[in-house]
């Protein structure tokens, strides 16, 4: 139905502007998307997601400052906006518009359970206040805004910390439960998890972040960021003391900067003694290798935010040539439709709904899919990924021809669905030969 489908990976990622990226946002997020975007055969979605910082932030000019914060870092950093495709949210006005279609097939007690909103009712309820208590729809609805961030450019992995798994499985649903009411139009993605991708411990060897107040600014002044990483916290061992490299955050933030050389000539100088004050000046010199060029380059980006706003524009006008058809055609098939064309007719429930049926996909490793859904919308059968769609084609015509004989010589293609009995999927077949 929908030959767009991309059978190559497209990456998307968001980011909150809330706050200043630091060390931590770096290391364990920036760091490895740009390199990701620049390897081979990528197509990369990089995103300010400022109608979600709206969720967590009611102060304009804190909200505007960290997308020109963010914006500039991550240009700085190396993303090179003619390779991915680098636009900021509310440019996208596709995208408000696509989660109120979501919004219409997504159960309100799946969003119930989504981890952000369950903790402010848990904590409201744990302090004996109304479930609801300062819980706006906004936070409620975070992951339906999510969700169009990520179907809208029909994304195939999103990469994600452990605590966003939730969101992308929320995605995929919307995704099914969309294509199954109105035909096969949105790509169901994957979450990515980065497992190789330390966190940084910040300056009291917590996982730095803003919410302990540890984090080392990652455009900090040369001045600034001395001054931060003599801050952080060592134990008492003096000069000439053999040290821990085991648990130490001195020693954790220069292994993520360090070449592996660098790293075992570290570990021996820990071995032999080395004083913290020398460690903490070769932590800053090994740092400031890195960080100095790109400083440079984010001082300038800040300086010239009209540059900036002509980057973020050319990046809407790129994402909104993927968006604007795709919008187009999604209006067309849920009925928002113009009048022009004659009125079809109106299906009856019972035609809509009443017979089992096939639906074939393409899935977002390429292969070609078909699943058997039971009158009710139920999953029956589920069969394994084809590489030409004629093969799933064929099989399906034999199901429909002698459901019973071909599901048993085929049990290595196809699958009943868990707790299906065998047969409630021959009844279903059974309808294929008496419609016919
Ligand atoms: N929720 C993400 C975070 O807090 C940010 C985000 C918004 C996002 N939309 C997204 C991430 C879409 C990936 C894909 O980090």
């Amino acid at each position: 139905m929908n030959a767009s489908i991309p059978a190559a990976r497209r990456f998307l990622t968001g980011i909150t502007t809330t706050g200043t990226p630091h060390l931590g946002n770096f290391v364990g997020s920036i760091r490895p998307s740009v390199a990701a975007s620049l390897g081979a055969g990528a197509e990369s979605y990089y995103f300010l997601a400022d109608y979600h910082a709206l969720i967590k932030c009611d102060t304009p000019e804190r909200i505007q400052r960290s997308t020109l914060e963010i914006a500039a870092s991550w240009l700085a950093s190396g993303l090179d906006p003619d390779r991915v495709t680098f636009y900021r949210q509310s440019d996208i006005p596709e995208i408000p518009e696509l989660t109120w279609l979501l919004t219409c097939v997504t159960g309100k007690g799946v969003l119930n359970r989504a981890h952000a909103y369950k903790a402010s009712v848990d904590k409201n309820e744990a302090a004996g206040n109304d479930a609801d208590a300062d819980v706006t729809a906004g936070l409620f609805m975070y992951p339906v805004l999510m969700g169009a961030d990520i179907l809208m450019f029909k994304a195939t992995h999103v990469p994600v910390g452990r605590d966003q798994i939730q969101h992308i499985e929320m995605a995929r649903d919307m995704a099914q439960r969309f294509n199954h009411l109105y035909g096969e139009y949105l790509v169901p993605p994957e979450a990515l998890i980065e497992e190789s991708v330390a966190t940084l411990p910040g300056l009291d060897g917590r996982k730095m972040s803003k919410s302990y107040d540890n984090t080392i600014p990652l455009f900090a002044s040369k001045d600034q960021l001395k001054k931060l990483i003599a801050g952080i916290v060592t134990d008492s061992r003096l000069p000439g003391e053999a040290k821990d490299t085991e648990g130490s955050a001195l020693f954790q933030i220069f292994q993520s900067f360090a070449s592996a050389d660098e790293t075992a000539n570290m570990r021996q100088a820990f071995a032999d003694g080395i004083s913290w004050k020398d460690a903490k000046a070769s932590l800053f010199d090994r740092i400031d290798r890195d960080i100095a060029p790109m400083r440079e380059r984010y001082e300038k980006l800040v300086s010239q935010p009209s540059h900036l706003e002509d980057i973020l524009q050319a990046g809407a006008a790129k994402a909104r040539s993927r968006a604007t058809p795709l919008m187009r055609e999604l209006r067309e098939a849920v009925g928002l439709r113009t009048l022009g064309t004659a009125t079809r007719q109106i299906p009856k429930k019972s035609e809509k709904t009443s017979a089992p049926s096939f639906k074939q996909y393409r899935e977002a490793d390429g292969l070609f899919y078909f699943k058997l859904l039971g009158a009710d919308g139920s999953l029956l059968l589920q069969s394994e990924g084809f590489a030409a769609p004629r093969e799933a084609a064929q099989l399906i015509a034999r199901l429909q021809q002698d459901g019973r004989a071909t599901l048993a010589s085929s049990g290595n293609v196809v699958h009943a669905a868990a707790g299906v009995a065998e047969d409630e999927v021959n009844d279903a077949l059974k309808s294929f030969v008496s419609s016919k």
